[in-house]
């Protein structure tokens, strides 16, 4: 299979601004994914090709990117998805998440990304004493599965970079510190939910979701984020965990 594959292309030793390069391999693998082929370009077209990666399985949440348009894990994505069934040829466009500043090509600074995470205390807090015999803080199933899912985050940034509101006003705390925070919150051994909620309840916390849902939509780990931030907006007008 032959991929025509552009990158966005950014060192700010040398650059300006990005360009895009441009980069033709031929006899890819349909079932290679966005990573393979980025890694191809690097090994074989030009080394300075920056991007960040590690496990290549889904698991470490660290090559996400937007990928045509749309953010996802270049190690989930597959070429055979990017063009439709029997086409010899795909064309791919590659570029890092918007709204956090790029470093060096398609990696950017997560700082300011795990600045809203670090705010919502993500880590479990109870003074009670710990249970007697070294036994675990019991809880019932139903307990257990109000905050299953947001257990699945890998912090990969993909949900509060393609949140228009994020764009927008650099300091909304963003999705994935409200799933990360929707997993304390509505565990019923942690004890410090009233503290996530009161940064959760300010100017830049949860109301600056417009419900737009791209951030479900983002989700390599299927999470129903937007459902999660519906929880916690609940959680505060009602009161109830
Ligand atoms: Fe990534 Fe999903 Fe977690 Fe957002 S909620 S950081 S998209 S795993
Ligand atoms: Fe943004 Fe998701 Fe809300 S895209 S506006 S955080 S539903
Ligand atoms: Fe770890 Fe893709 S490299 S999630």
């Amino acid at each position: 299979m032959l991929v025509e594959m552009k990158i966005r292309r950014f060192n700010p030793e040398q650059d300006k601004k990005s360009w895009w390069g441009e980069y033709t391999l031929t006899d890819v693998n349909p079932n290679d994914s966005v990573l393979d082929v980025l890694h191809k370009v690097k090994w074989t077209i030009d080394g300075t090709l920056t991007l960040r990666r590690s496990c290549a399985h889904g698991v470490c949440g660290s090559d996400a990117m937007r990928i045509n348009g749309a953010n996802a894990l270049a190690c989930k994505v597959l070429i055979a998805r990017l063009g439709k069934e029997g086409d010899a040829k795909v064309k791919i466009q590659v570029e890092p998440m918007l709204g956090l500043p790029v470093v060096k090509d398609l990696i950017v600074d997560m700082e300011p990304f795990f600045e809203h995470y670090r705010s919502v205390k993500p880590y479990f807090i109870s003074d009670r004493p710990v249970p007697e015999n070294g036994r675990e803080r019991l809880q019932s199933q139903a307990d257990r599965q109000k905050f299953d899912d947001t257990t699945k985050c890998i912090l990969c940034a993909a949900c509060t970079t393609s949140c228009p509101s994020f764009w927008a006003h650099e300091r909304y705390v963003g999705p994935a510190s409200i799933v990360q925070a929707h997993r304390f919150i509505f565990d019923s051994r942690d004890e410090a939910y009233e503290e996530r909620l009161e940064v959760l309840g300010e100017a830049y916390g949860v109301w600056r979701c417009r419900t737009i849902f791209n951030c479900t939509n983002a989700c390599p780990r299927e999470i129903e984020v937007t459902k999660a931030i519906a929880d916690v907006k609940r959680a505060l007008t009602t009161g109830e965990i």
